[in-house]
């Protein structure tokens, strides 16, 4: 919104669509946008809507060809909204997509990001109420609503913020919305609910305040009709942003920085029920109820972010710039944190809350995605529905601190079948022993051979979830429980659920995330930044790696004082130091890993097969593989060959196998014979002083190698370039692939 900035509709446009270019990867089958009409004077007041199916350039193509539209018309105060959107509810077409409009007058229009779970109940209500739908979306509920509040006003000069104030009261679900209308023209109000928003601010001028006080309703909402009309109006500078002197001041609404960072890096950040009204180019803010942090005002912050670091420099996509900046980003994980002179790694935002960390009851470690990823690769072999989870109680118990694990075990453990002990034993709730998932316990081989490296360094047990799957158990999680949410986007909805279920059990929770200012950075009660920079390609590749290396860094940081890990810690730390430049040689491969793909691209499948350390690795790649190439492809624990997939294995069908000099070795080596017996083909990514291997290749990729712990570093980059260059020669759009998002804002 520009306040007393003369700005042409052309302006206008591009401001809005370049905004929506840099949000296209959180979700891109239709857009839209919502202007004032061809005369911003009250008495024409009007709102033209344009949307369209596909992406954000099908949009900006159709909004030149709108005939009644003058580009070259100033407007003094003018706001705009538009969005993109990603299909919940509803086909992708121009009517389901936003804005969502309260009438064919489009008297109230709105954008939506989230989900609106009691929409049918709301709709039913409106339909009895004569209002009729034109779309299949939950959004058009929030349209409708605010039109019927309107309609219903006791008074003429209610607030266009207290109509959103109750609209928000009626809806469930998550939501950051934006609303503009006819009835109060050059006015915007936001709010949001669980999906994130933000408010970025530019003025040449010097602004009023850095801190924004929040309002808030003395009483129920139903007795505020007379008390917000003149809260409302009592607005001075105390309460509200503006550039000093009534100057002119612009504000830009977004789900994520970098929308606006090429305008402003100064933002504020809104919480959950926070309701943003500009008015007179005043920003005010008010809740009905006192937040949860009860925060009384809201911030201003810089972002470092700058533009170029989310532009594609040199490379074809967003993705293939991710990976070759690895060794940089991985460095700036590490930058500040690990000190290779004295072996010891500090992360701030953790240090106050060690003594904490050190006395609990486990560690459980949640994401979704190639963030849940990351987390296995720490604790390899476990995990739900995973195969070879080899959680055997007497061994680990052995390996546990009493503490840790209750001596007072339960009995029913002894039966090792159990997926969900916790959840399915019969002695809960005084049953304390973590929840398992037992799925084979044949060979003894990855975790007693390789040991878990947090497990290793922390001495605590520790657990890996899924957040979708960690709700649906309803998982007990206890107070002396630490839980680690593990986001590249600090935003996906699941991962925010099970946070906000840790909480409220009152574990301590640690966010791991790549955004700063992120839902889950702000939600949790410490964290670390994985400083990997802006990732823009949806298939995340360098938010993995620094990932996996915060979780070292992590597990670093606890075993500092451990006499008998010492040697160890040297070791990782060493590696830690080289890995930067073993990652610019896996680089280096890259046009041979082009060539393997001119083999493989016409291919329908490809299995990617490892064990211990390398598993995460196989199930990172073969979902690198998915996303971007839409090839079918599974992640195959090697130990698992015989029990399934070894049926899979032919002359045709191309399989990769991940083959390092770790503990797993010999095991490996019993899998790649596996296959070439049944004239398997193996493509082997092995260590380059492995000559046993490469000669059983089909085609053989040696990496470098490092401490076992850190080579799932260096093996999953040969993968994520061999999905690059497949999604290209197979003609995809590698950094917008079909029917995914980056940032999953919904359940
Ligand atoms: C989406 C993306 C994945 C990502 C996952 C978790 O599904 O498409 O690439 O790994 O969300 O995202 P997060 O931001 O929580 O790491």
């Amino acid at each position: 919104m520009n306040y007393r900035v003369p700005r042409t509709r052309k302006e206008i446009f591009e401001t809005l669509i370049r905004g929506l270019q840099r949000l296209e990867y959180r979700g891109y089958d239709s857009a839209g946008v919502a202007i004032d009409g061809n005369n911003n004077e009250v008495k024409e007041r009007h709102i033209q809507l344009v949307k369209k199916r596909g992406n954000v350039k099908a949009l900006d193509e159709e909004l030149y060809k709108q005939d009644s539209m003058d580009l070259k018309v100033e407007f003094e105060t003018h706001f705009g909204i538009a969005h993109t959107r990603w299909a919940t509810h509803g086909v992708p077409n121009a009517v389901n997509s936003h804005p969502q409009r309260s009438d064919k007058g489009n008297e109230f229009v709105v954008i939506h990001n989230g989900i609106i779970t009691n929409y049918k109940d709301l709709r039913k209500f409106l339909e009895s109420k004569g209002y009729e739908f034109e779309s299949e979306t939950d959004t058009e509920t929030i349209a409708k609503l605010i039109k019927y509040v309107f309609d219903n006003r006791e008074t003429e000069d209610i607030t266009f913020s207290t109509l959103v104030e109750r609209v928000i009261q009626q809806l469930e679900g998550a939501f950051a919305l934006v609303f503009k209308s006819i009835h109060y023209p050059g006015e915007a109000v936001a709010t949001r609910r669980g999906s994130p928003l933000l408010i970025g601010v530019r003025s040449k001028y010097k602004l009023s305040t850095e801190q924004i006080p929040v309002l808030y309703r003395t009483r129920n909402i139903e007795n505020v009709k007379n008390i917000c009309k003149t809260r409302m109006k009592r607005l001075d500078s105390s309460a509200c942003l503006h550039a000093v002197g009534d100057k002119a001041v612009e504000f830009f609404f977004a789900s994520d920085a970098s929308a606006i960072i090429e305008h402003t890096n100064r933002v504020i950040f809104l919480e959950d029920d926070d309701i943003a009204a500009v008015a007179d180019g005043k920003l005010s803010i008010h809740r009905v109820k006192r937040s949860a942090s009860d925060d009384p005002s809201r911030a201003i912050q810089t972002l470092q972010m700058e533009l170029q670091q989310i532009m594609k420099g040199n490379f074809s996509a967003f993705m293939q710039k991710e990976i070759f900046e690895q060794p940089e980003s991985v460095f700036n994980t590490m930058r500040g944190r690990v000190n290779f002179e004295t072996n010891t790694v500090l992360l701030g935002g953790l240090k106050d809350h060690l003594k904490e960390i050190r006395r609990c009851r486990r560690l459980i470690v949640i994401g979704c995605g190639t963030s849940y990823h990351a987390a296995v690769a720490m604790v390899p072999g476990i995990g739900p529905c995973e195969f070879g989870a080899l959680e055997q109680p007497e061994n680990r118990r052995g390996a546990l601190s009493p503490a840790a694990w209750p001596v007072s075990s339960c009995s029913s453990l002894n039966t090792w079948t159990w997926s969900r002990h916790l959840t399915d034993c019969p002695q809960k709730p005084s049953c304390s022993w973590p929840v398992v998932s037992v799925t084979d316990f044949s060979p003894r081989s990855c975790w007693l051979q390789t040991r878990q490296v947090l497990e290793e360094l922390t001495e605590l047990p520790v657990m890996v979830e899924l957040a979708s799957d960690f709700l649906d158990r309803n998982t007990p999680v206890f107070r002396d429980d630490v839980c680690f949410f593990i986001s590249q986007s600090g935003e996906t909805a699941d991962t925010l659920l099970a946070l906000r279920y840790c909480k409220d059990r009152r574990a301590l929770t640690v966010g791991v995330t790549n955004t700063v200012g992120s839902s889950i950075s702000r939600e949790t009660d410490c964290g670390v930044h994985i400083n990997a920079g802006p990732e823009i390609g949806v298939a995340s590749t360098k938010a993995y790696t620094s990932q996996f290396i915060s979780l070292v860094m992590f597990g670093l940081m606890m075993s500092e004082d451990r006499i008998s890990l010492q040697d160890r810690r040297r070791e990782i730390i060493r590696g830690l130091r080289s890995l930067p430049g073993l990652i610019k040689e896996v680089l280096s491969l890259d046009e041979k890993i082009h060539d393997l793909a001119l083999e493989l691209y016409t291919q329908r499948s490809l299995l990617v097969m490892g064990r211990g350390y390398n598993y995460a690795t196989c199930l990172e790649g073969a979902l690198k593989i998915k996303e971007i190439t839409y090839m079918h492809s599974e992640g195959i624990l090697a130990g698992e060959l015989k029990h399934g997939p070894l049926a899979l294995i032919d002359k045709q069908m191309p399989v990769i196998m991940v083959i390092m000099k770790d503990p797993c070795f010999a095991k490996c080596q019993n899998a790649l014979q596996q296959v070439t017996a049944r004239q398997g083909r193996p493509i082997i990514l092995c260590s380059k002083d492995d000559t046993e291997s490469s000669k059983f290749a089909y085609k053989a990729i040696a990496l470098p190698t490092t401490v076992d712990c850190l080579q799932g570093v260096l093996s999953v980059i040969p993968l994520q370039l061999l999905s690059f260059h497949l999604a290209v020669l197979r003609g995809y759009d590698v950094d917008f692939p079909r029917n995914l998002a980056k940032s999953v804002t919904v359940e």
